[in-house]
């Protein structure tokens, strides 16, 4: 939205409606009508019929012509599709998918069947950020859990970017302290053997006040506003992370996925750690020593190293 950005541009002071009609090529009479709209989406602008108009306030909302303001990125936010409530962003994400670019995101203010793993409810109320990122990578399926990894990595970047101490727990689950903060879900649309596209879901407990989760989920969890006692600008952070996850999906194709792994090693609370991991099978209790570029989780067990695809995992 340009005139967004005039009148950013200008600060404090006033721009004549002459003056914006002449810079976007429009009518006066048209950026009235823009600037009214503007004010029914929450915008604030003061208009002084002498001096012209101000910008005194955006709303919170995660706007896409507010997201692509400044956002730098080649491949991923090129189309942004903004809901305010939607059923799963994830859900979006696959319908598009066939015909969408690359780098295509789908974010909303709240859902209202946000989905986690294992088939689980996600609750997805307003102040969070519930986004999937659409990408079409030409690889096997079975790579599939490394974009989860890669994922976890760009949204523990973006966290710290704004000051918190964000880990990593395995599978794919961002933390604070011992307590989740955020949740990946990625979905695959793919042959035997090949991706046709990767919905790469991710659910952030930004400004999300704890009240306003489930019951059951309030003591294991937090949200980066509860962290700082503020609110933080959501559109600063998904700029943050986008960018987050463009450089590492750029990484990933360049140097390769080992480098990712590094970063996720690094930036990870489990390794190193004393675990039991539920896996569908049995519980498997030992120390979590690596990880591999499959994404198991290595644990060092009293009968030896087990390698573990999928499960729970609980840092003791
Ligand atoms: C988990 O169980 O930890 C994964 C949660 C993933 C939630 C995100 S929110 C955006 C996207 N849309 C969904 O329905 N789920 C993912």
């Amino acid at each position: 939205m340009d005139i967004i950005r005039a009148l950013k541009n200008a600060g404090t002071d006033p721009i004549s409606g002459e003056k914006l009609g002449q810079r976007l090529g429009i009518s006066r009479t048209m950026v009235w009508k823009y600037i009214k709209a503007l004010g029914e989406e929450g915008y604030v602008i003061k208009s002084s019929p002498g001096s012209g108009h101000v910008l005194v306030s955006a709303p919170d909302k995660l706007y896409p012509s507010e997201i692509m303001d400044g956002l730098d990125t080649s491949i991923i936010g090129g189309d942004i599709r903004y809901f305010d409530e939607v059923d799963s962003t994830n859900d979006v994400a696959k319908k598009m998918g066939p015909l969408s670019d690359e780098g295509s995101v789908v974010i909303a203010e709240m859902q209202d069947s946000g989905r986690g793993r294992k088939g689980g409810h996600w609750v997805s109320p307003r102040g969070g950020v519930w986004m999937s990122v659409i990408l079409k990578p030409n690889v096997v399926p079975a790579y599939a859990p490394r974009f989860t990894l890669m994922a976890g990595v760009a949204v523990a970047r973006a966290i710290r970017e704004f000051g918190i101490e964000a880990s990593l727990k395995w599978p794919n689950d961002v933390l604070v302290g011992d307590k989740k903060v955020c949740g990946i879900l990625t979905e695959l649309d793919a042959e035997t053997d090949q991706i046709n596209f990767v919905v790469i879901g991710m659910g952030i407990n930004v400004n999300v006040s704890i009240e306003d989760l489930s019951e059951d989920i309030r003591s294991s969890s937090t949200s980066l506003s509860e962290i700082k006692g503020e609110e933080l600008d959501r559109i600063a952070f998904v700029q943050a992370l986008l960018r987050a996850l463009e450089d590492e999906y750029v990484r990933s194709k360049t140097l390769g996925f080992d480098s990712i792994l590094e970063e996720w090693r690094s930036l990870s609370s489990t390794i190193g750690r004393d675990v039991d991991v539920v896996t569908p099978q049995r519980m498997i209790s030992g120390k979590a020593v690596g990880i591999t570029e499959n994404g198991t989780l290595l644990v060092e067990t009293a009968e030896g190293l087990e390698e573990i695809v999928a499960g729970s995992c609980i840092h003791r």
